[in-house]
């Protein structure tokens, strides 16, 4: 319950060792595992009821939350995400987990990717990162991996250089509710960007938000600490994204975030998400979903989803069923991962 988070707040913590944080102490948890929705629009005063933000299980895929099973409890309560960014046909690939904790998706990631894929996890805090080496034997052995498939680096996610991962060397970025709290969200963007391999995907759960927060909320250590007035704004997350070269973002899940009457009072008229965002690194996309007439059907078999998968909310592939797409999607399901699972149409005129 709330009490094993320590009364922490989980998403600046006070070990921070950089990243212009405005404040490490703010009292709040948007993590707490007891923070369901119902209890939250009740209101109240504890601190660690302000936010539904962490109410994931529903988001968890059966491969996912069989997973989850087998992950230690100290992994589990210490698990401060608002999101399951875990992305099917992950067998063998190399993932990067910007803000990783104590390992929670990590140790997912690890079984996923199995012994012939690797898992690196980046996060700032000492603290976190103590849990998730000291947890790190255990879990391969757990899993049955003869060596750990997993490396947990200190650093900060603005400069992956500085951690030591290498331009095009990754096939999938991951991230769970830590984007949100960057003051710039442009050189975290960038560095997943860059370390990609072409046709690479960036897949992340974080916290958005309708509109941009004032900036006395901003620097609110509460807002902050809540996961709550660094969130991504829609449209300049969009502008972002196209400027450091994903000229093209899916969203595959989106939820509303529950706020406590007394948080909520303040921020009028900003309506806060959690969302699960894919996006794919590959050449041609354009700024616009165009429809060039194309057809991809899912010949099925990814692990995770044989029969249906999800590639965004307004796009779902069902075995053996051709579908239109359009000119950006279509890009996307022939890049690296998923080509070996679709057959895709030429485009035609426009
Ligand atoms: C809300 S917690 C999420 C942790 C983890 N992803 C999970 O789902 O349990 C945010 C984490 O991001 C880390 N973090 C925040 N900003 C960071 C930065 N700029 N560079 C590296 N780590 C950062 C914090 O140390 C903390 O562990």
């Amino acid at each position: 319950g709330a009490a094993a988070k320590g009364g922490a707040t989980c998403c600046a913590p006070s070990s921070a060792g950089g990243g212009g944080k405005s404040g490490g102490g703010g009292g709040g948890a948007c993590c707490a595992p007891s923070a369901g929705s119902d209890r939250v629009a009740a209101g109240g005063d504890d601190p660690l009821l302000m936010t539904s933000c962490c109410d994931v299980s529903e988001e968890r895929s059966p491969a996912v939350a069989a997973a989850v099973a087998k992950l230690h409890p100290d992994v589990t309560a210490s698990f401060y995400g608002c999101g399951s960014p875990l992305p099917p046909a992950l067998a063998g690939a190399t993932v990067v987990d910007l803000g990783c904790g104590t390992g929670f998706d990590c140790f997912v990631a690890s079984q996923l990717v199995g012994e012939r894929g690797r898992v690196v996890g980046v996060d700032m805090t000492d603290t976190q990162l103590e849990v998730a080496r000291r947890l790190q034997a255990w879990h391969a052995e757990q899993f049955g991996h003869a060596a750990s498939n997993v490396r947990f680096v200190k650093g900060l996610i603005e400069d992956l250089r500085a951690a030591g991962i290498e331009d095009e060397s990754v096939d999938v970025v991951i991230s769970n509710c830590v984007i949100n709290l960057a003051p710039d969200k442009e050189p975290v963007l960038a560095e997943a960007y860059r370390v990609l391999k072409p046709g690479g995907e960036l897949y992340f759960g974080d916290v958005f938000a309708s509109a941009r927060f004032p900036q006395e909320l901003q620097d609110d250590p509460v807002f902050h600490g809540e996961c709550l007035s660094g969130a991504l704004y829609f449209h300049d997350f969009r502008r972002l994204m196209r400027r450091i070269g994903f000229e093209c973002h899916w969203v595959v899940t989106d939820r509303a975030i529950a706020v406590a009457p007394k948080l909520a009072a303040r921020m009028t008229g900003i309506d806060c998400r959690s969302r699960t965002v894919r996006a794919i690194k590959v050449e041609g996309l354009e700024d616009a979903r165009e429809d060039y007439g194309q057809v991809a059907t899912y010949r099925g078999g990814m692990v995770d989803a044989e029969d249906v998968f999800v590639f965004s909310q307004d796009q779902v592939f069902r075995r053996g069923v051709a579908r239109r797409v359009d000119g950006n999607t279509a890009l996307a399901l022939a890049a690296r991962r998923y080509a070996p699972y679709f057959t895709v149409t030429a485009r035609g005129a426009h």
